[in-house]
């Protein structure tokens, strides 16, 4: 056999699993701007204050201790007993912390195991477009089929519990939401979450619930999925430590769910993650037992960015719907005729503005950027003047 032929029939050395999905639009996005000085960016989606200090000395405490091996596969045994009386303060629903909580590696990883465990082959799952970056693709990889269901700026980017049974089918497994959300902000009402919840009692759904913004609302109250009625047993709870107590860099965040649920994704985590990292554990107990106070004070914070930047977007003339939670703001883009990447492109050359194109969370987002005001008021007001010059130039309509 000639060379040639040989390398026509090599066989593809990736799986089909993973040709099936994209790289992040986020991250394309962000290795141009890496590349551009002296950018504004309104675009990662984490915030910009360091962990608060007392959270971090005692990882550091820990490490001076000695505290550098492996811990129990779930967490350790301290932290699922303080993530117990927090969810039991919080919402006041009782996990059992020896069988019904799992330490993951950020909500990322619980996302992952909870496809992983709950899905066989061709099993569908319903969620929001636009939704986080990673909902569908972690459908994917789990061998399931993610089913979309549009949200838009008239129905303040709300999942319609009507447009969800629409879309179920034999196959269908489970419903994925997020609220607060990104990169909308939207915040469902209780009233509009039992709705869904009556979906997934009619047709034995399981709902997974990723409430990683819960402590970031503004002036309305989160509604813990769980806390439905009957719908404990059927929620996949996934949160954690990254956004409230700013901790993207430790990689830690918890799922909460029935025995029978934890005891599958631990099956998995045991073999791919063994443990979350033990300093990082050791800093989610203090973050738990007294990290509430930094939390209130950066929420005033981003509550006078998200006016500042809410109103300054809407002056420019991008209509932004009022984002009650997160920190992001979702603004239409439409009066400049252009695609959302040609405007987050454009945008980011011509102003040194970075955004992250709406279509990086779905079709949906096509005609939206995602604008974060996780940055000093300084910038983002900087920034809208930018956009504001750049909008001006560019207006169709
Ligand atoms: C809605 C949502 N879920 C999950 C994550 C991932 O969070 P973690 O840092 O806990 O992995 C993010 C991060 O941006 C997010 O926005």
């Amino acid at each position: 056999m000639s060379t040639k032929s040989k390398v026509q029939h090599r066989k593809s050395l990736t799986s089909q699993q993973v040709e099936r999905i994209s790289p992040s639009g986020i991250r394309k996005f962000f290795d141009l701007l890496a590349s551009i000085e002296g950018v504004i960016s309104l675009g990662v989606g984490e915030p910009d204050f360091p962990t608060p200090r007392h959270i971090s000395e005692a990882a550091i405490h820990s490490l001076e201790k000695g505290y550098t091996m492996y811990t129990s596969n779930s967490g350790m045994p301290e932290l699922r007993q303080e993530l117990s009386r927090y969810l039991k303060d919080n919402y006041n629903l009782a996990y059992d912390p020896n069988s019904e909580l799992l330490i993951t590696v950020g909500v990322s990883e619980g996302l992952d195991l909870t496809m992983r465990a709950i899905l066989d082959p061709g099993d569908e799952v319903i969620m929001p477009d636009p939704c986080y970056v990673s909902y569908s693709p972690c459908v994917t990889l789990a061998g399931g089929t993610p089913v979309m269901v549009p949200t838009n700026q008239e129905n303040n980017f709300e999942i319609s519990p009507a447009d969800i049974e629409a879309r179920v089918t034999s196959r269908t497994k489970a419903i994925l939401i997020g609220y607060p959300a990104n990169p909308t902000g939207a915040v469902m009402t209780r009233d509009k979450l039992s709705q869904i919840a009556e979906v997934a009692r009619r047709h034995q759904l399981l709902v997974i619930s990723d409430e990683i913004y819960a402590k970031l609302v503004y002036g309305v109250e989160h509604t813990c999925f769980a806390t439905l009625p009957d719908m404990k047993e059927n929620t996949i709870l996934l949160s954690g430590f990254s956004k409230a107590y700013a901790m993207t860099g430790w990689r830690i965040g918890y799922a909460a769910a029935t025995r029978e649920v934890i005891a599958a994704m631990t099956k998995i985590h045991q073999y791919t993650m063994m443990c979350v990292p033990t300093m990082a554990q050791v800093a989610g107990i203090e973050a738990l037992k007294s990290g509430e106070d930094s939390i209130t004070e950066m929420v005033e914070e981003y509550k006078r960015r998200r006016l500042v930047i809410v109103k300054g977007l809407n002056d420019i003339g991008l209509a932004c719907f009022e984002p009650r939670g997160a920190f992001y703001a979702f603004p239409s883009i439409k009066i400049t005729g252009m695609t959302s990447e040609e405007f987050a492109e454009r945008l980011l050359i011509e102003e040194k503005v970075a955004v992250v194109p709406g279509t990086a969370f779905g079709q949906c987002g096509e005609g939206y950027v995602r604008c974060c005001y996780a940055t000093s008021l300084a910038d983002i007001e900087e920034a809208l003047s930018r956009m504001k010059r750049f909008v001006d130039k560019h207006r169709v309509v």
